[in-house]
């Protein structure tokens, strides 16, 4: 992130929410977790702690010698211990008499199911892991993974933790120039691929991109097509093999053998602030502690009643920690849906959850935002009457968004869980305990129990009450060990910043109360006549307006006022709302110095295929520059019309 982006005191603290939400005596009655004993046995000892997760929640084959051994920035957990995640995730629930539970129901986009029980998946993945080995795969090999949503995915992440070998999935969006870039650093042996996927009514090639990327990767020895979108695809003889014909030849039993707690798991690429994404790298025996821990209490899941479904891709860390790895390791039976939200209408997320009986939800504000945008008559289509928990992650929740979640997919009586967590961190660091936490709004509330985490200002200090930097201060399980091939970009990146302490690259604040609010990454942070404030308070403000649907707001350079804010704003079903209106309901919610020096109005905003809005080119557009990479858009053509509005306006002046 750029030094003249970054806050010099603290954040100011603009935003009120007093609205609080105790949990509910339903789920008192029932809860893994209520009351302070967790976070009290953290407190006295953290290591002890993690190590009695480690112990209770994760099977082992040899015991550990050593909890943690911390070489700053370095951590290694459960040192001696050895495990098979792949065993923990599969063969010990079926050894405990459950292999009948479904471990999947799956949905493709056009409607055809599967069901898969843990017996099954077992079986699929063992065929796997021999098909891998046949292929020449061998323990600490990289395994690389390009698919859609289809069962597949875990099978092949699974089979290759089975046999020691590291995935690095790279999600199905992404285009083939991104893949040669994370094949070629990671220099893997394998791809698996599927021919396409389907994707909002329609066929997505993915082996025609795999191909071009393949002319690039000198790493690739062989390749798996699974056959799923139906397309035509070419078959380089003696390099690409399909799935179905490899696992029908295939031997069906593979032992898991024993791995280090510290062998390489998997790749996780995520971008930076330069252009090289960086491999964030996961290992086995804290990793594992740590997604099984956190998937179990912060969804207070009860396996033997519960249906779970999370609606990540899996080529993203939270599909990693909480489609795959979390929830399989705890026995959970949950629903996996391949296509996109809309497709064939607008309620085909409510259909899923009705049809499954869904209990926790776990999706995105981006996607919550959205469905705002579509109407509250789209849930009220069906009987969401099964859900009990309702989960968030990837951005900050504004509490409009959050409010709306709660009364029109919770039905008023579901707790809210706002996780805070990155790749980097491989697990949820910062949330409620539903049967513990009373949740305000917006808020992710506090950090985990065995989590340390510190609001600081800019000279490293501690802040007991305002805004400043997220930073974490004792190192956790599932951490990440570093960034594959490059250490000194490891330490640059989040140990640099301050002395001893992980800086996670976001801004929060601590309220009156000892709340966390997550205030969104520190560049997204502007300096208006000296105040700092955060470009998510201005968007909640502006999305509490009734006629809003979506905001987006970024810090431009400001000859007057060193930056000036500028808002780009999605109204609710074309609402008609004038622009000095919505200014002044941000002057009214959070104070004049907070009211956008000019808002665009917009049908739509610039998002990554993942969803986040990509704040970078708005501000490109609101300081009249050049707009640099553009690829990594989910539709480029938004942001035309977004230059083109800004050149209107300023026609105007
Ligand atoms: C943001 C996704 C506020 C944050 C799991 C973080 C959040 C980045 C939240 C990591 C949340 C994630 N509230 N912000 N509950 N969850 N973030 O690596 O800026 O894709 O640093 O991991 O998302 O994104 P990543």
């Amino acid at each position: 992130m750029a030094a003249d982006d970054m806050p010099s005191d603290t954040i100011d603290d603009l935003l009120a929410e007093d609205r609080r939400f105790p949990p509910s005596e339903e789920i008192k009655a029932d809860t893994l977790v209520a009351g302070t004993f967790l976070y009290d046995e953290a407190a006295a000892d953290d290591e002890g702690f993690w190590a009695r997760q480690a112990a209770d929640l994760v099977s082992w084959d040899e015991p550990w010698h050593t909890i943690l051994d911390w070489q700053l920035p370095y951590s290694k957990w459960f040192l001696g211990g050895t495990l098979n995640v792949a065993y923990n995730c599969l063969d010990r629930h079926v050894e405990a008499g459950l292999g009948d539970r479904v471990a999947l129901h799956w949905e493709g986009e056009p409607g055809d199911t599967r069901t898969i029980t843990y017996a099954q998946l077992l079986d699929e993945v063992q065929r796997f892991a021999n098909v891998l080995r046949s292929l020449g795969v061998e323990r600490g090999d990289r395994v690389n993974i390009y698919l859609p949503m289809i069962p597949e995915a875990a099978v092949a992440m699974l089979a290759c933790a089975r046999i020691g070998a590291a995935h690095s999935v790279v999600f199905g969006g992404f285009s083939s120039q991104a893949l040669a870039d994370r094949i070629n650093d990671a220099e893997a042996k394998v791809l698996v691929t599927a021919d396409g996927g389907h994707r909002r009514g329609e066929v997505f090639p993915l082996k025609p991109a795999a191909d071009e990327a393949l002319e690039s990767t000198p790493s690739i020895e062989h390749v798996v097509v699974v056959k799923r979108g139906g397309n035509d695809v070419t078959m380089v003889e003696g390099r690409d093999h399909w799935y179905h014909e490899l696992m029908a030849a295939a031997d069906p039993v593979c032992p898991a053998e024993p791995m280090d707690a510290e062998q390489l798991l998997f790749l996780l690429y995520t971008s930076g602030t330069t252009g090289k994404p960086k491999g964030i790298m996961h290992t086995s025996g804290g990793y594992l502690t740590h997604v099984t821990y956190t998937h179990k209490y912060v969804f207070d899941l009860h396996p033997e009643t519960d249906v779970y479904w999370c609606t990540a891709d899996v080529g993203w860390v939270t599909g990693h920690s909480y489609i795959v790895y979390g929830p399989l390791s705890n026995g959970a039976t949950q629903v996996m849906y391949e296509g996109v939200p809309n497709f064939p209408g607008n309620d085909r997320f409510w259909e899923i959850v009705e049809k499954y009986g869904v209990t926790i939800l776990y999706t995105a504000p981006t996607a919550i935002r959205t469905f705002m945008k579509w109407g509250a008559e789209e849930p009220a289509k069906h009987d969401l009457s099964s859900l009990r928990l309702l989960g968030s992650v990837g951005e900050p929740i504004n509490p409009e968004a959050w409010m709306w979640y709660h009364e029109h997919i919770g039905g008023g009586r579901c707790p809210i869980v706002d996780t805070w967590w990155q790749t980097e961190t491989g697990g949820i660091m910062i949330s409620p305990l539903p049967g513990a936490t009373t949740t305000k709004p917006g808020s992710a509330t506090f950090p985990l129990p065995g989590v340390s985490a510190e609001v600081v200002d800019d000279a490293g200090q501690r802040v007991e009450r305002g805004g400043g930097y997220l930073t974490l201060t004792r190192p956790w399980p599932g951490m990440l060990r570093g960034i594959w091939g490059d250490p000194e970009r490891y330490r640059d990146t989040y140990w640099s910043r301050f002395e001893g302490r992980y800086f996670a690259g976001d801004g929060a604040k601590l309220d009156d109360d000892g709340y966390l609010w997550l205030l969104g990454r520190v560049d997204d942070v502007m300096n208006v006549s000296g105040h700092r404030i955060s470009t998510t308070e201005v968007e909640s403000a502006l999305v509490s307006h009734p006629a809003v649907a979506e905001a987006a707001v970024v810090g431009a350079t400001d000859a007057t006022t060193g930056q000036a804010i500028i808002a780009y704003v999605i109204t609710r079903g074309g609402a008609d709302v004038g622009v000095e209106e919505l200014r002044a309901h941000v002057a009214a919610e959070i104070g004049a110095i907070a009211k956008p020096k000019t808002i665009y109005l917009t049908p739509d905003l610039p998002k990554t295929r993942s969803g986040k809005i990509m704040r970078r080119l708005l501000r490109d557009v609101a300081e009249g520059r050049n707009l640099g990479d553009t690829t990594t858009l989910a539709d480029a053509s938004v942001v035309d019309e977004l230059q083109r509005r800004a050149v209107d306006a300023a026609g105007d002046d």
